[in-house]
């Protein structure tokens, strides 16, 4: 720091003092003072911009909201103590758990987030949290009279050259690898990818949407996508080709062969503090206010999304077609564990060429 940098910054100090004892001496309340927070965010600024202005309005905190569309961990880390991040927000288990293991995170112990969020969909020492719900599910020809599957399903020879998916590189799909070697064993997980690569109607390539699109043009039956595209879909102009796609598919929630539990693989959006949070106290406010009940019921109005809060009223189209989740009770740390081993699998058995 330059002499004349740090005359400033006395200066600059000084001010801030005058400022704090102005402040106090007119007996402002707190909730008028002006505070703010920044947030980093790998999704899209309009998906969460309700939910910010919601916030906002409600604490009185102005949220500076950088959207860092790649390489979100790099940036904090290359920032390093002088990072401005409070709040770290990325979807996938996969990417919230390497900021956690990029060191760029800090614990947080919140009794509203901790009951808000079920211990299975958070780190154990609060170093991340699920924040909304999205289920892999299969997308399958409205004709079909299919009314359960098992994940271990799109496997079967049955579905011979009428299977639709995404890379298998993608982290929708590693995800589910992982929690298929956490359920049934890498060996079987191996043998899982090579028969739906043996099923495949097309190329493991493009969007979920594209899996509903090429249910209607007869090109597949069935595959695997997130569960909010078909509330965009759906909800889509009439007309549209989104809405033909939408209106093509029926949705099934899959389950997996040999748990008892019932549940569907879920992914995740989520945030952390950052661990050189400036403004911690209200980054941990950001994230409480996030899994109140307003803010859930935001997420499945605006993002077709499922609530992590239990109680908290579903998207129509959402609850018509797919219904109530039940979620996977295998913590979301055990499948992020083998993550690097699911993406290994899918190169090895050749998914994607
Ligand atoms: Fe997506």
């Amino acid at each position: 720091m330059t002499e004349r940098s740090r005359v400033q910054g006395r200066a600059a100090r000084a001010l801030l003092g005058a400022g704090a004892a102005l402040l106090a001496a007119t007996a402002i309340p707190a909730q008028a003072a002006a505070d703010e927070l920044t947030l980093y965010t790998t999704r899209e600024p309009a998906l969460i911009q309700p939910l910010i202005s919601a916030f906002s309005a409600q604490s009185n905190i102005k949220v500076n909201t950088v959207f860092v569309k790649d390489g979100l961990l790099e940036r904090v880390k290359a920032e390093g103590a002088r990072s401005p991040a409070d709040v770290l927000m990325t979807v996938d288990i996969g990417n919230l758990m390497d900021l956690v293991d990029g060191g760029v995170t800090q614990p947080v112990k919140s009794a509203a987030l901790e009951s808000a969020i079920p211990a299975n969909l958070r780190g154990a020492d609060g170093q991340w949290f699920s924040l909304s719900l999205r289920a892999r599910v299969l997308y399958a020809d409205k004709n079909l009279p299919l009314t359960s599957f098992r994940y271990e399903d799109l496997a079967n020879p049955k579905y011979k050259g009428k299977v639709c998916i995404r890379s298998g590189q993608h982290p929708y799909n590693t995800a589910l690898v992982a929690s298929l070697i956490a359920h049934d064993g890498e060996a079987k997980a191996e043998q899982w990818l090579r028969g739906v690569k043996a099923n495949l109607a097309r190329k493991a390539t493009g969007g979920d949407r594209d899996v509903a699109r090429d249910i209607l043009g007869g090109i597949c039956d069935v595959g695997l996508a997130n569960s909010y595209y078909v509330g965009q879909m759906k909800s889509a102009k009439e007309g549209t080709d989104a809405r033909k796609w939408g209106d093509a598919i029926k949705v099934v929630r899959p389950t997996f062969a040999n748990a008892k539990s019932g549940g569907t693989h879920v992914n995740i959006s989520g945030a952390a503090v950052a661990k050189n949070a400036p403004q911690r106290a209200n980054a941990v406010k950001l994230l409480e206010f996030l899994v109140s009940e307003p803010a859930q019921a935001l997420y499945a109005q605006t993002n077709y999304e499922y609530p992590v809060r239990k109680g908290v009223a579903l998207d129509p189209i959402i609850g018509q077609t797919i219904g109530e989740l039940k979620v996977d009770p295998l913590p979301l740390t055990e499948i992020a564990k083998y993550r690097k081993q699911a993406s290994a699998l899918v190169d090895k058995v050749g998914f994607d060429q």
